[in-house]
């Protein structure tokens, strides 16, 4: 496995926003985490990638203990999160947001680089390389010289998972990818999802568009009120009778 959680909680004040969880993200996988709003699954992003701690419990990525470290430092061991779109680069280019997110140049002296040595070059010409890849598998070739932040909605959601991908993460965590995108992006995204399976990269989504989620995880972990409530495959999940009750009852299927 990937990634454990072992009895993990935490609280906001009197609310016990995640409660005893324990789960397992099997390496290679798309591993959903449903529930509805308030369930606490954006708290447990939050946990995993050390933004707040943990009141009891311990996560393990790769088999060493995460939790405790600092938010940069799980980033390095390898767990990205997607950005929101409001946090690219909004006055750089496609290309050079990618740049950035590989960690090539600073994203304050992006603007003055200077290419001091052959050394340098060479690192700067294989970032590019990669980030053609990127841009490539993101369907972006043809904007990779547009500013981020005029471009439409779909490839500012496309670029923030650029930017994730760049790290070289083997775990990306999404929180709501599909929010706010038409059918068709919806799709789109879900194929570039199966891409990064087949990439071997792992990928937890937070996801309340029930049809995606179904169609593309290969487990799911439901949350309600911080508990996990049941946890299978898409099919177990959509007949168990708990989950049903508490979240897929409510909802629009699809929605
Ligand atoms: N920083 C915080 N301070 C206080 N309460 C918080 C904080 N973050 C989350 N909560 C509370 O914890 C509970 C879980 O919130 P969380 O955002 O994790 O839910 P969610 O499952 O992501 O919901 P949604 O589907 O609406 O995004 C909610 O009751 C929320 O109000
Ligand atoms: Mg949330």
């Amino acid at each position: 496995m990937l990634l454990e959680l072992r009895g993990v909680s935490r609280r906001f004040g009197g609310l016990l926003a995640v409660a005893d969880l324990s789960m397992t993200v099997a390496r290679g996988a798309i591993h959903g985490l449903i529930g509805p709003n308030g369930a606490g699954k954006s708290t447990v992003f939050n946990l995993i990638t050390g933004v707040i701690p943990l009141n009891a419990g311990a996560v393990f990525f790769k088999g060493e203990r995460t939790s405790g470290l600092r938010p940069s430092e799980i980033c390095r061991r390898g767990i990205a999160r997607t950005f929101q779109a409001t946090t690219l680069f909004r006055e750089y280019t496609v290309l050079q947001n990618v740049l950035v997110g590989a960690h090539l140049v600073a994203a304050s002296d992006l603007a003055s680089t200077l290419f001091w040595s052959r050394a340098y070059r060479e690192r700067e010409r294989r970032a590019r390389e990669r980030a053609h890849v990127l841009l490539e598998s993101l369907g972006l070739v043809s904007v990779a010289g547009q500013v981020a932040g005029q471009l439409p909605h779909r490839d500012q959601k496309a670029l923030a998972l650029a930017l994730t991908l760049a790290t070289g993460a083997e775990l990306v965590i999404l929180d709501e990818p599909m929010a706010g995108l038409s059918l068709q992006e919806r799709a789109e995204t879900t194929r570039v999802l199966r891409r990064l399976r087949e990439q071997g990269v792992t990928v937890l989504l937070v996801e309340h568009d029930m049809k995606a989620v179904m169609g593309v995880c290969d487990t799911v972990t439901v949350l309600d009120h911080g508990v996990r409530i049941a946890e299978g495959t898409p099919r177990e999940i959509q007949s168990n009778a708990a989950v049903i009750e508490a979240y897929l009852g409510a909802e629009e299927p699809g929605a």
